[in-house]
């Protein structure tokens, strides 16, 4: 692992037939929407994760759980994809193929950027999942709730819950099954903002380098995954991605 210069990486992107690019929170630092593990302004330093971001926790104070993720889907309605969300957006539109983008975000800022295709790991904050299985034969099928907080099924009963995966749960199967692909079969892995705290998000960068990927991480600071990169950049996600993934200018 090696400070890299930027314009080695860039030739690298540049050059490379496929690339995969896994993105944390720290991709949506610059529009506003806070990370988890930063120390001042992370939601960690300030929220206990055990409380709201569980099932248990839901279940013990749902109210407190759902004004909890209303507040943060308000914040991701307010928030705009920045530089580095449009400049990812615009390199995966020029390559028409070979880029595959895995977030463990659960905003919607890749997706207003451009990129349909995201493989989203962590789920999805603006929908809404019912807490338990429905527990009729035929499953509520207008899923139509009745206002509250949290609110409820009109059919069920059931309580509704933020479509999010929390601590203890599975991943969704489909997405981590395509993102170990893509990580396996690419040529670059470009891994921005992620502490590299959580698993399985975080092996994706060893998957790629063991399949013989070339893996560069863009970060500001440490992570937890810095050893599997061959470069890093201590740089920020709007500030880095323009310079890397766009255009060049001549
Ligand atoms: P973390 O908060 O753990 O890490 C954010 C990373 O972004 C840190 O390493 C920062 O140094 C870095 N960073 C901060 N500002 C940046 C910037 N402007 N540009 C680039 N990097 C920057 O967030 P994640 O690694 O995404 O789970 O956390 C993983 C999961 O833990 C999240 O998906 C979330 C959380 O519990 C769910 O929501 C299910």
């Amino acid at each position: 692992m090696h400070e890299a210069s930027l314009q080695s990486v860039r030739e690298r992107l540049q050059a490379a037939a496929s690339v995969c690019v896994l993105t944390g929170a720290g991709m949506s630092a610059e529009s506003g929407i806070p990370t988890f593990r930063d120390a001042l302004a992370g939601l960690w330093s300030r929220f206990d994760p055990a409380a709201l971001a569980s099932e248990e926790g839901f279940r013990a104070d749902p109210q407190l759980v759902w004004d909890w993720y209303a507040q943060r889907r308000d914040a991701v309605h307010r928030a705009e994809p920045n530089a580095g969300h449009r400049a990812l957006a615009a390199f995966v539109a020029a390559r028409a193929g070979g880029v595959t983008v895995i977030t463990q975000n659960v905003d919607d800022l890749h997706q207003r950027a451009g990129c349909r295709d995201t493989i989203r790991l962590h789920g999805d904050i603006l929908q809404d999942r019912w807490l338990e299985a429905c527990p009729r034969t035929v499953a509520c099928h207008a899923r139509s709730a009745v206002p509250g907080r949290p609110p409820r099924c009109a059919d069920c009963g059931n309580l509704v819950r933020p479509g999010v995966v929390w601590f203890g749960e599975m991943l969704p199967v489909h997405a981590i099954d395509a993102a170990e692909a893509a990580a396996r079969r690419c040529e670059v892995m470009l891994v921005v903002g992620t502490s590299g705290a959580v698993w399985p998000a975080a092996g994706l960068a060893g998957s790629a380098r063991a399949a013989g990927a070339f893996v560069v991480i863009v970060n500001p600071h440490a992570s937890e995954i810095d050893a599997q990169a061959h470069a890093v950049l201590r740089s920020t996600a709007a500030v880095a991605l323009p310079a890397l993934l766009g255009t060049p200018t001549r």
